[in-house]
């Protein structure tokens, strides 16, 4: 279970919302939990989360280690500040910060080689979905962004699902909805590194996850968990996901 912070939380703020998280799921050992708050964010999430299951995450990095690059941070910068996992081409930043297939797919080469747990993210628009595009959008995403990782390489990473027209809109997609997407992934990540990876792979569905709605998503046998947006910024919401 992965909150995606997104823009919000100071490291106060962050603080705060651990001194009463961490209690609350103090025995939720039926699955990981990983947390992904603004860069500045990281090491007060990092020295809040000390000595618990639960994981730290970024947001996004950039895929030089170092160099004249104004503003990015590398993945080495994002593990030396004590993070595990990286979310990598949220919809939101192929939106608005023109992230392609190619940048996802370097982006994610940086990231396990500084040794953080890429959660790539797939999904297609409303107007894909009401073209008859989703599959084709989905395949393309998921080639795109890991084509070329070796098997070992792939063994790595997570797969985010997030319909983009169910993000931050409280539109859900229901669970076979997400479900059926999933088995796109899967069916696609089947032909190219076998049954196997396949199986293994885990798939997060994101897209207003809410505590009333993760039960229902979870029955899904395709689905293996949920990156979580506004739901994951209150400590009690967030929780009652985690201990579906
Ligand atoms: P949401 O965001 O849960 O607020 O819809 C999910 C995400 O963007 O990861």
């Amino acid at each position: 279970m992965a909150g995606n912070w997104k823009m919000y939380k100071n490291a106060a703020e962050t603080t705060r919302f651990f001194e009463q998280f961490r209690g609350l799921v103090e025995r939720s050992e039926h699955c990981e939990i990983v947390i992904c708050p603004t860069c500045l964010s990281l090491p007060a999430a990092v020295a809040a989360a000390q000595g618990s299951r639960i994981g730290i995450g970024a947001q996004n990095l950039f895929w030089a280690k170092e160099g004249a690059y104004t503003g990015e941070v590398s993945g080495p910068m994002i593990r030396s500040a004590g993070a595990s996992h990286v979310i990598i081409g949220h919809s939101e930043r192929r939106q608005y910060f023109g992230e392609t297939n190619e940048s996802v797919l370097k982006k994610t080469l940086a990231a396990l080689e500084a040794g953080l747990t890429p959660i790539v993210c797939v999904g297609e628009t409303l107007e894909q979905r009401e073209t008859g595009r989703t599959e084709t959008v989905i395949v393309d995403h998921c080639q795109g962004c890991t084509s070329g990782l070796t098997a070992d390489q792939f063994a790595k990473i997570l797969f985010a699902y997030e319909p983009v027209w169910a993000i931050g809109t409280g539109k859900t997609a229901t669970p076979e909805i997400a479900a059926d997407a999933h088995r796109v992934v899967r069916n696609h990540v089947r032909g190219v590194y076998g049954q196997a990876s396949a199986d293994q792979l885990r798939i997060l569905y994101g897209g207003s996850v809410k505590p009333d709605n993760i039960k229902k998503l979870m029955a899904q046998p395709e689905i293996d968990g949920a990156l979580v947006g506004g739901a994951s910024l209150d400590p009690i919401s967030f929780a009652s996901i985690v201990n579906f």
